[in-house]
């Protein structure tokens, strides 16, 4: 599907590129501790289109957070003084005031200060001579714990790759190259984030996760990789309780302190079992029955260990216990205190089960995304079932007003799908 560039700077069709979202299935705050963490992806994907301009400019659009930045290659730090930098999120220093005038303190100012940092250290002013235009749109909620952060930069650092000439296909060194630079915007955007959201968005699937090692993907999913096995169906609950990761992090260091047998216990349990299930996903079939039963327990008892860690919230037990009651284990995802949950959905569950939990949940105040976990990682692709993606795109329907007449901006035209329409731009799981 997947055709390269004929030349960085010479003409070039409209591709799209996508990675998903992330939960943690096993073993949050465990890792702090050196223990074993497992994460997977979601089927919450975000999308960039890019598409070549002839004018020399390039052309950020983030509909999601009100961004539309148009940079002359001249704007940009230079690459030398940017491979200089102490650390990635120093390229604030370097950067006109100008640039930055309109997104002061907002979200925006982060996503223009990745996108600026990962063009001067990637696209050269000979790829950049035409232009381009890029316009990321995200499905995966925001601020959730759901890895949306490493979502948009795995899809960005994929799209201006491609434009620099760097990668022409997503193979097992093209994602080795994405994730690197995926890292480093998360780095931008973090200060000092773990890398696991970022891997995860890249390799999709399963991945087993300690501090300080390279995350280990398990060879089993619907990632597109050797094996066809289905991923987990599961609910994502978001409580909408605010939470504070720095804080949580703190409260259990607090608790070990004083507690340090007690607590280092309870991170063994934990790293048990992280370390079994990530066995059992390894072995490549995470639907099959006897795997599901293990998974189910494994769920029940991580949330009660993290809430003896004092991790736990009400809103977070609710949500175990409405699924509990229809024999869906649930467990919060992340680090706690509100935030996530997740639901597992076992395959033989009674559809008017599934109905009813999500309706209780929604009628408690909380959002819940039905998903699959283990799907694919980051998509590089020209054609949308057989359709080039500009044509595509063009023909999608489209929420600009008056309706599809075709003759709108590419960029604006992906800006405005429907997330329907959008959802569909997903990679055909094991393809
Ligand atoms: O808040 P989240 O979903 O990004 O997860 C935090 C996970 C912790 O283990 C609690 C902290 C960490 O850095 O691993």
């Amino acid at each position: 599907m997947v055709v390269a560039l004929s030349s960085p700077a010479g003409p070039w069709p409209a591709f799209v590129t996508s990675a998903p979202g992330k939960v943690i299935l096993f073993g949050e705050h465990a890792v702090v501790y050196g223990k074993t963490a497992v994460a997977g992806s979601l089927d919450m994907r975000a999308y960039a289109l890019c598409t070549p301009r002839t004018d020399g400019l390039a052309r950020l659009l983030l509909p999601d957070i009100s961004v539309d930045a148009t940079l002359p290659f001249a704007s940009l730090p230079c690459r030398a003084s940017v491979e200089q930098l102490a650390h990635p999120g120093d390229v604030a220093g370097l950067l006109a005031p100008h640039v930055l005038a309109d997104y002061e303190g907002g979200p925006g100012r982060t996503a223009i200060l990745t996108f600026a940092y990962l063009c001067a250290s990637l696209v050269d002013e000979a790829a950049w001579a035409e232009g381009f235009s890029l316009c990321v749109r995200s499905l995966v909620p925001v601020g959730s714990g759901l890895g949306s952060s490493a979502a948009f930069h795995v899809a960005l650092a994929t799209a201006l790759l491609r434009i620099s000439g760097r990668l022409t296909a997503v193979d097992a060194l093209g994602r080795k190259l994405v994730d690197a630079w995926a890292f480093r915007g998360e780095q931008v955007a973090h200060g000092t984030p773990s890398g696991i959201d970022n891997a995860v968005a890249t390799h999709g699937g399963f991945l087993r996760y300690t501090k300080g090692a390279a995350p280990q993907p398990l060879g089993n999913s619907a990632a597109g990789g050797s094996s066809s096995a289905a991923g987990l169906r599961m609910l994502v609950c978001d409580t909408h309780v605010p939470k504070s990761t720095m804080a949580l992090v703190a409260g259990v260091r607090e608790l070990r302190d004083q507690h340090t047998e007690a607590i280092d216990a309870v991170m063994q349990a934990i790293d048990s079992i992280s370390t079994r299930a990530a066995d059992l996903l390894a072995a490549g079939k995470p639907g099959c029955a006897e795997a599901e039963r293990h998974l189910a327990g494994a769920v029940r008892l991580n949330h009660g260990l993290l809430c003896a860690l004092g991790v736990g919230h009400p809103a977070l037990d609710l949500v175990c216990r409405v699924a509990g009651q229809r024999c869906m284990p649930a467990k919060l995802t992340g680090a706690g205190g509100g935030g996530c949950a997740l639901v597992l959905v076992p395959a033989e569950a009674d559809e008017q089960a599934v109905a009813e939990v999500t309706g209780e949940l929604v009628a408690a105040g909380f959002a819940c995304y039905p998903t699959v976990v283990g799907g694919p990682g980051v998509a590089m692709d020209d054609f949308v079932d057989g359709v080039p993606v500009a044509r595509w795109v063009e023909a999608a329907p489209s929420e600009l007003p008056g309706g599809a007449d075709g003759q709108s901006d590419l960029i604006e035209r992906f800006a405005a799908l429907p997330d329907a329409a959008l959802a569909q731009l997903a990679p055909r799981t094991g393809t």
